[in-house]
């Protein structure tokens, strides 16, 4: 029997920036500035049932719609086009402290939950003292929830979710947060919910857990079904990929060596070192090198990237016109950039020492470098671009 049926499930996000990678953070921005001017996909086209009595993990990279889909599948939230149909009851145990009300106490919160769950007082009543007995927590479940660690609210979100027994049990990335002896407890009622033939969906990072507890696993990449099928398989393919990007961004270091970069300093105007800037102050870049034996006509460059590792600028001595006519021995090249341009974000600086027909590659720092960079002003995207408006009547 099929209980959850997703069939070409989008979700667009209208936001105004896009750079906030988390739920909470998006939240955030969207509370503080209220007007939405642009539609990002979290989801595209997501399509999958489920079987009742299956155990689902879900993974992917950070941002790529795992707690958007485990969203839409509660209820929470509504896809922008798509048809879901989920059958039976649903208990969620979404991203920290979602759904709770930090000023009410734990007990009230117990109750609160219940009656959201579609529970009468009395019937919360009789499932009380065993939620309160699972969480632990009964030195504080008269304390405002405010004041609970992340360890608590998972405790008392988890012994709510599987006290209210529903037939569809969601979990995003909580599991992780508790104590050992307390995420063991939880594996023992999640195996106790398998028997009883619950259907589960798990969003997890704990890979080793997912494989051990799940029947399948899908796959999503940037808001697509990457993959779907055993979780064996599913997994391989999931860390090629993650070690695929990370081998991308790996800091390296290679070249004939004929001369190199020894080190570099990232400063201030005033010539104070430096790894956070703003955006708009000027950058200043000390690359001191050694040259063994005389190098004739070196190029010195470098390159931004962000956190994917895309090129998004990239400069040498030779583009710039600033010919060297030789190097030999110990010393320093200053490079100036007057105004960064860059928004918020941390990039990647990499450096290079090459001939000038770049046959010779002399050396090379492949993400070894890396700025802060913060932005003062609320302005859109990556980069800030010299503009001017002009209205005409
Ligand atoms: N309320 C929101 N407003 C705008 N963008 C959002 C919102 N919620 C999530 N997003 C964006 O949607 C994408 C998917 O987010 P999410 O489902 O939280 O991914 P995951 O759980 O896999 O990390 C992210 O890029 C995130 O920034
Ligand atoms: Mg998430």
């Amino acid at each position: 029997m099929i209980v959850i049926s997703i069939k070409g499930v989008s979700k667009n996000y209208l936001i105004q920036r896009g750079k906030e990678p988390t739920f909470k953070g998006a939240i955030m921005d969207w509370l503080k500035r209220r007007e939405p001017f642009k539609a990002f996909h979290a989801l595209e086209d997501v399509s999958f049932e489920i079987q009742k009595g299956e155990t689902v993990g879900v993974i992917g990279e950070n941002g790529s719609g795992k707690s958007t889909l485990l969203g839409i599948i509660a209820g929470i939230l509504k896809p922008t086009s798509g048809e879901v149909k989920v059958q039976g009851s649903v208990a969620t145990l979404l991203e920290l402290g979602a759904g709770f009300h930090g000023d009410l106490s734990g007990r009230e919160n117990i109750y609160l939950n219940g009656s959201i769950l579609g529970f009468s007082k009395k019937e919360m009543d009789e499932r009380y003292k065993a939620i309160v007995e699972f969480s632990e927590l009964e030195k504080f479940i008269n304390m405002p929830v405010k004041h609970f660690s992340s360890g608590m609210y998972v405790r008392l979100g988890f012994a709510i979710a599987v006290e209210v027994d529903p037939d569809i049990l969601l979990i995003d990335e909580v599991l992780a947060v508790g104590d050992e002896h307390f995420q063991k407890k939880c594996l023992r009622r999640i195996e106790d919910f398998q028997k009883r033939g619950k259907t589960i969906l798990f969003v997890s990072h704990a890979l080793e857990l997912v494989e051990e507890v799940c029947s399948r696993v899908i796959l999503l990449e940037q808001g697509h079904v990457r993959e779907e099928g055993r979780p064996r398989d599913v997994l391989r393919l999931y860390r090629k990929m993650v070690q695929e990007r990370d081998e991308r961004l790996r800091p390296r270091e290679w070249g004939t060596k004929e001369a190199f970069i020894t080190g570099v300093r990232f400063l201030r105007s005033g010539g104070k070192e430096e790894k956070r800037f703003f955006t708009g102050q000027p950058v200043i870049m000390e690359i001191s090198y050694l040259a063994p034996k005389r190098v004739d006509s070196p190029v010195f460059g470098i390159s931004i990237h962000g956190q994917d590792g895309k090129n998004f600028f990239g400069t040498n001595t030779k583009l710039e016109n600033y010919p060297i006519d030789h190097i030999e021995g110990e010393g320093k090249i200053k490079l100036t950039i007057e105004r960064l341009t860059l928004f918020k974000g941390a990039f990647f600086f990499n450096f290079s020492l090459h001939s000038q027909d770049h046959r010779i590659q002399y050396h090379h720092l492949d993400f070894t470098h890396q700025i802060e960079v913060e932005n003062l002003r609320e302005e859109d995207g990556f980069l800030k671009l010299p503009c001017r408006w002009e209205l005409e009547v």
